[in-house]
């Protein structure tokens, strides 16, 4: 048993790397916009290029949500081709491809989905949408000039973000699906031309007994992905 005075920070910081998992199932209670605010704070000291700090956030809360849930959740179940600012990746291959099966299946499987059913998995796919059902919802985007700089600033900044709502009790999911109508999302928040759609993240409290909250993904073995040189 840990005091307060001899947890060691890397233990907190472990902690709340492997507590932390893309909610798909939020209770729909709100967040404190004092917590919200906190948690803002704390992952505004991402480090960017230059100290750039390119990201801006729009965040909805309460009637704001719904009325951005009704538009995503239109536009994405018309059949609309995705039109993100930021290519798909042309190909999942080798290992890449292993693990987003791994990691899909795991999903179906919690939800009882099976392997090749199309139609249930579409309709999961559309859950982004309904944003699983949380209350608010944050639109992360970045200045167009930057380019890639931008986008992977934003990434790190993600990650902040999710580490520090996890530190405050709070559940969240990076969404990709909510940049592939970038269009609709600019003209929604009434953003300049120049603002790139990087993603969204939904976020609020977690439903613990949610089957889509069952599970945890894998990682690699750092043997895998680090190669060391020099003594
Ligand atoms: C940039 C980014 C975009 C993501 N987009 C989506 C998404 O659109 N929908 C979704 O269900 N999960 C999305 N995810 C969640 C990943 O699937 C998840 O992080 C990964 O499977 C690892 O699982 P974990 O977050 O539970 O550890 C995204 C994650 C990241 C980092």
């Amino acid at each position: 048993m840990h005091s307060k005075t001899d947890t060691a920070p890397i233990d907190v910081l472990e902690d709340l790397l492997s507590q932390r998992f893309s909610c798909r199932a939020f209770r729909p209670e709100p967040v404190p916009r004092a917590t919200i605010e906190r948690m803002l704070t704390a992952a505004q000291k991402t480090a960017s290029w230059c100290n750039s700090q390119p990201w801006r956030l729009e965040i909805t809360s309460g009637e704001a949500t719904e009325k951005f849930r009704e538009v995503m959740y239109g536009v994405a179940s018309s059949g609309q081709p995705n039109s993100g600012d930021f290519p798909f990746p042309r190909e999942y291959r080798g290992v890449y491809l292993e693990r987003r099966r791994e990691s899909g299946f795991q999903l179906y499987n919690s939800l009882g989905i099976a392997r090749g059913d199309k139609a249930a998995y579409a309709k999961q796919a559309l859950e982004n949408f309904n944003f699983f059902g949380a209350p608010h919802v944050a639109i992360v985007h970045t200045d167009e000039a930057l380019g890639v700089y931008g986008a992977i600033d934003c990434g790190g900044y993600l990650t902040s973000f999710m580490l520090a709502a996890q530190a405050l009790g709070i559940a969240s999911i990076p969404q990709a699906a909510l940049a592939f109508h970038a269009a609709v999302v600019r003209r929604h928040f009434g953003l300049g031309d120049d603002r790139r759609v990087v993603c969204g993240i939904s976020f609020g409290y977690p439903d613990r007994d949610h089957k889509a909250n069952s599970y945890r993904t894998s990682r690699a073995d750092t043997a895998d992905t680090v190669r060391f040189f020099g003594a």
